[in-house]
């Protein structure tokens, strides 16, 4: 992890939110690369979930909405994570996380079962004092909309992007009147103020999520389920191209699934932390389309086109995290081995993610004719591969490889004595090393 830490720190993929002030946990700000990278990966999502599905539509939705939406889903009662405070200096912990750094599981239990296993094992603070009782502390950020401060205008960060969605269920459905099943898509910021953010941005108090709601017949639920679990392998190992073996299913036990879902299976990755939760598939029945037309005194029936029965569609959520999957890119594909002797860091992007596919290079920089020509091939790929080519003539040769290889571009190319007389390149394979020379004239098309 700290390997990962820095590499991201040093190349500029990710750095600590509001780091010139000291940082404010559990916030993270994307760098040049990390943009790049994250941009990658979510316009893969998008491609695969909702370009190539004609069933899939998109939606954006405001973050900041009517707090009615939270108190009909049940975020305003239920989500809340256990908390307990350290009596001497007040600091505040995850009650789960201090028993699981014990190795004691405390997950689907009650506040009064955490605070007896606290007791039977003495577990004390970080700094090693008593701990108060367990209690609910509820994650989500409050905010005040408009001039006033009043308890009427209090509402809520969206803890998850879903709910944006469930309350432009009857809007699609009134202006595209779609078949069932149809899925609503949609990417964005959530927050969730973490007691204890921690392990870099796997666990962050502001995060994206993508996330689809897949409206379905109440009877094909199960079948729908299977359906979206194998587009879930299909889009990690084959479109983002995770290793299939970090990758497992974890069926997550009734006492710990979240209050909406009859099921889940959590998609786990083997995270150099640990094995842990990449993404998560619920059934979410219909308890929320039937919550908002509870609270809202609207139907959210839907009407079939045969003139059958009208009903509320059940509903199948498979929700992603940026984050977490862009933390499992960078563990996979973050690695070290020998080249010529020296040990070297390279990022194994595959070439879909990578924010970089080619550096241009002169083999030296105090040569003219060299730099002109380097510009003129640097010139002539940016215009085939707009933002996907970097210009690089710092330090030598040996050293601009080197941060090519770290940051994961699939081939560096350099202009050198040669290229003048020949009209061709030296075009080095970051896995391999190996390098061959290519015509100018085919550049272009062979990268791409
Ligand atoms: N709408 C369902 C939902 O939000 P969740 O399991 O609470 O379910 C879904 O969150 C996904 O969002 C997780 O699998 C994870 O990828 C991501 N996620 C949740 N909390 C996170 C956090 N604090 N930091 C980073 N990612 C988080």
């Amino acid at each position: 992890m700290e390997d990962i830490i820095s590499l991201c720190k040093r190349r500029g993929f990710i750095f600590q939110g509001s780091a010139v002030y000291d940082g404010l946990a559990g916030t993270w700000d994307w760098g040049p690369l990390g943009v790049e990278l994250k941009r990658r990966v979510m316009d893969l999502w998008w491609n695969f979930w909702v370009d190539k599905r004609p069933e899939v539509y998109g939606v954006d939705a405001a973050i900041i909405m009517n707090p009615k939406v939270w108190q009909a889903s049940g975020h305003v009662a239920t989500f809340a994570d256990p908390l307990v405070e350290d009596t001497v200096n007040h600091r505040r912990y995850r009650a789960d996380h201090l028993l699981k750094d014990k190795g004691i599981e405390a997950e689907g239990l009650t506040n009064e079962e955490i605070t007896k296993l606290i007791r039977e094992h003495d577990i004390k603070s970080p700094d090693g004092n008593p701990l108060s009782d367990v209690r609910s502390f509820n994650m989500m950020f409050k905010t005040t909309v408009g001039p006033v401060d009043t308890a009427e205008a209090v509402a809520y960060l969206r803890p998850e992007t879903a709910q944006g969605i469930f309350t432009n269920y009857r809007n699609v459905v009134d202006t595209l009147y779609p078949n069932l099943p149809f899925g609503l898509a949609q990417q964005g910021k959530a927050f969730r103020n973490e007691i204890s953010p921690r392990d870099f941005i796997f666990r962050s108090r502001e995060f994206e999520q993508m996330e689809i709601e897949y409206f379905v017949r109440p009877e094909e639920w199960d079948k729908e389920f299977t359906m979206l679990l194998g587009l879930i392998h299909e889009f990690l190992e084959q479109v983002i191209g995770l290793p299939a073996d970090k990758i497992h299913e974890y069926e997550v036990p009734e006492n710990d699934r979240a209050h909406y879902s009859k099921r889940t299976i959590d998609i786990e990755f083997d995270y150099p932390i640990g094995r842990e939760e990449l993404m998560g598939l619920a059934y979410r029945t219909d308890f929320d389309l039937q919550n908002i037309q509870r609270v809202a005194k609207k139907s959210m029936e839907y009407r079939p086109k045969d003139g059958s029965a009208p009903f509320v569609p059940h509903v199948i959520e498979p929700s992603f995290g940026v984050e977490r999957l862009i933390m499992a890119i960078l563990s996979a594909f973050y690695q070290t081995d020998e080249v010529g002797g020296s040990k070297r860091n390279v990022l194994r992007l595959p070439h879909q993610l990578a924010p970089v596919m080619a550096t241009v290079s002169p083999l030296l920089k105090n040569k003219p004719e060299l730099v002109k020509k380097a510009q003129e091939v640097y010139a002539m790929l940016n215009d085939a591969m707009p933002g996907r080519v970097n210009w690089d003539d710092s330090g030598n040769i040996g050293k601009r490889y080197r941060k090519a290889d770290e940051i994961g571009v699939p081939h560096c190319v350099v202009i050198d004595f040669d290229s003048l007389e020949n009209d061709d390149v030296t075009v080095r394979d970051r896995d391999t090393t190996e390098q061959q020379r290519v015509k100018i004239s085919e550049l272009a098309e062979k990268l791409k």
